[in-house]
């Protein structure tokens, strides 16, 4: 593991060239605040990032060294509209990866309801959820190859509260993966804006891969952007970037 300082900038910089020891690094973080807090406010994301991070929830979960009964959890995001139980619904996701393996009481799961019928007031239901936390303890984001952070994609201003948002092109050819065909990715999403991000007490943000190496550039060592979303966490109070040397090659 290699730390890095970017010049001016103060989030914490981790490149590592084995991705297990990433991810137990990255996990720590999450396991030693929720042994320290049992009822913690846990931040999660969808997407493959955190799928290795999870692993290892559920296996600490399993060995009793973590306990989920009094955790409540936060997702990023959610296609819009979707069915719950279609297979690529983020909470479907969650229960696949995670929710499902781990002792965490349905009752404590917060994610946006892609089946309320109108979207806008979804997001405020949401928003008033996050606000009611004062901030969850910590946040577990992903980056999107165009910077996005939860599905802010970029724009013109950063957005703060939870809203309704139209996905970029990048981010449904990304998606496409998941899916039978681009055509069957949805086209709309609602997420957290950046209002509940920022008052994440920690964040961690994981990006492995040669794809996310200009996201990366853009988010850390270039000039705060809308334009590039998660830029934003440069002004965050307590940030660390999990990188692989291939998220990393464009910072140095
Ligand atoms: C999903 C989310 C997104 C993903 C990003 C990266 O909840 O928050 O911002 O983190 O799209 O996705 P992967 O990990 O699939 O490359």
């Amino acid at each position: 593991m290699k730390k890095v300082n970017i010049k001016g900038k103060a989030a914490n910089v981790y490149v590592y060239s084995d991705h297990n020891e990433l991810y137990r690094a990255a996990a720590d973080q999450v396991i030693s605040r929720l042994v320290a807090k049992p009822d913690l406010l846990l931040g999660l994301a969808t997407g493959s990032t955190p799928v290795p991070l999870y692993d290892i929830l559920v296996e600490k979960n399993k060995e009793g060294i973590i306990d989920f009964a009094n955790v409540n959890t936060y997702n990023l995001d959610e296609y819009y509209p979707i069915a719950r139980k279609d297979p690529n619904s983020f909470v479907q996701f969650m229960h696949d990866n995670l929710f499902d393996k781990i002792n965490l009481p349905a009752e404590n799961i917060h994610i946006p309801n892609a089946e309320a019928p109108d979207a806008d007031a979804e997001a405020i239901r949401y928003e008033r959820e996050l606000e009611k936390t004062g901030g969850v303890d910590i946040q577990v984001l992903g980056i999107g190859s165009d910077g996005h952070i939860g599905f802010n994609e970029p724009c013109d201003s950063y957005i703060y509260p939870t809203h309704q948002v139209t996905l970029t092109k990048e981010t449904i050819s990304d998606n496409s993966r998941f899916f039978d065909s681009e055509d069957e990715v949805p086209k709309h999403a609602i997420t957290m804006g950046m209002g509940a991000i920022m008052r994440a007490k920690k964040c961690i943000l994981i990006a492995t891969g040669k794809n996310k190496a200009q996201a990366v550039k853009n988010a850390l060592v270039d000039d705060a952007s809308p334009n590039c979303p998660a830029s934003i966490l440069q002004f965050h109070r307590d940030v660390d970037f999990y990188l692989d040397e291939d998220a990393a090659s464009l910072i140095f």
